[in-house]
């Protein structure tokens, strides 16, 4: 039994230091030390020694069982030290290794110009409103008095979202006018900004969507004066201090009268160029003094109050001021483009 208990002593040692997982160093443990295990086994042949025999071989085998279950424990903390530093070499952290740099955003060239174009309205006391793209006939169209014959109103130039013609895309911020009238108290100054659509093809002057600026004034002794003297004040602002503007006689449904306002080209001074079309002017916006029906539509009296509105494209200013040639790049977006702003 002596030889046995050596033996088993010896290979279960060995076998323990041996393993590379706590699942083995388990299986170890039952075999030697289960309840059938191998050292049990041999406990439970004590029966038969001689009696003086038995105590010699039980402190034996408790020793044997305390050296074995030591190196158990032992191997244990071995064992999991290993898997501890395998994962901590695993997870390790470089921290001098240098960052990636995140691309911050650029701000768009045609926003900044209109940020520019706010400060500007801000500063005279216009309030700025955002409005519907997606808008009511009645509004883009029927309550700017421009009635259900007129051409602008066709399917071929407009976005409609409906068979019935009533919802669509708005083609004008003019829609504006009619919102800040029935929303707001006389006397108004409001300015909006926003997107709208046309059925155009893209071109290096057209685009579907595109942005304008609409602006209405509705006061007691507005006249066109009024309107003459701030689109003056606010263009010189925009192109400088000494643009030469005028101002042509136009129709819009809405105004009456009704005038386009162009500035003297900036780079030829009114000779003609390619920028101005050999014109020696650049149309800047639309405008007149509203209509007394529109005024009327809104519930505000045409002899008691007159007003003057105006709109503008903001693409066309931002072209102008950035001296780019061609809107698509407005549009598409490339940051090789955009970062040189
Ligand atoms: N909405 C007109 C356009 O798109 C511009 C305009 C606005 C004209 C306000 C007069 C008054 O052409």
């Amino acid at each position: 039994m002596k030889e046995q208990l050596e033996a088993i002593r010896k290979s279960a040692l060995e076998s323990v230091a041996g393993t590379k997982a706590a699942s083995e160093l388990e299986a170890l443990r039952v075999k030697y030390l289960g309840k059938k295990g191998e050292l049990t086994g041999l406990l439970k042949q004590m029966g038969g020694l001689s009696a003086e025999m038995r105590p010699i071989m039980g402190q034996m085998a408790n020793e044997v069982r305390a050296s074995l279950e030591d190196a158990i424990e032992t191997q244990s903390a071995i064992l999991e030290r290993r898997v501890m530093e395998i994962r901590l070499e695993k997870e390790a952290l470089d921290v001098t290794i240098p960052g990636k740099k995140l691309r911050i955003g650029h701000k768009h060239p045609m926003y900044s110009v209109l940020d520019e174009i706010k400060d500007i309205f801000i500063g005279m006391g216009f309030e700025i409103l955002d409005g519907p793209e997606v808008e009511l006939a009645d509004y883009n169209f029927t309550k700017l008095n421009t009635p259900d014959d007129h051409p602008a109103r066709e399917w071929s130039d407009t976005f409609y979202l409906t068979e019935d013609s009533n919802v669509l895309l708005r083609t004008q911020t003019s829609n504006m006018q009619i919102r800040a009238m029935e929303t707001r108290d006389l006397p108004i100054r409001v300015m909006s900004p926003g997107r709208v659509y046309r059925k155009d093809e893209v071109d290096a002057t057209h685009s579907p969507m595109f942005h304008q600026i609409e602006g209405i004034v509705v006061d007691k002794g507005i006249t066109m004066g009024d309107l003459k003297g701030t689109l003056n004040a606010v263009i010189r602002k925009i192109y400088g201090e000494h643009t030469v503007t005028r101002f042509r006689p136009h129709h819009f449904p809405f105004t009456e009268p009704s005038c386009e306002m162009d500035i003297q080209c900036h780079k030829c001074g009114g000779v003609g160029c390619p920028t101005c079309k050999g014109e020696g002017w650049i149309e800047v916006l639309g405008a007149g003094m509203v209509h007394p029906k529109v005024l009327r539509t809104c519930g505000i009296d045409p002899e008691v109050y007159s007003g003057f509105a105006f709109g503008m494209g903001l693409e066309r200013l931002a072209l102008g001021q950035y001296k780019i040639s061609d809107m698509r790049l407005i549009f598409e977006n490339d940051v090789r483009f955009l970062e040189q702003f």
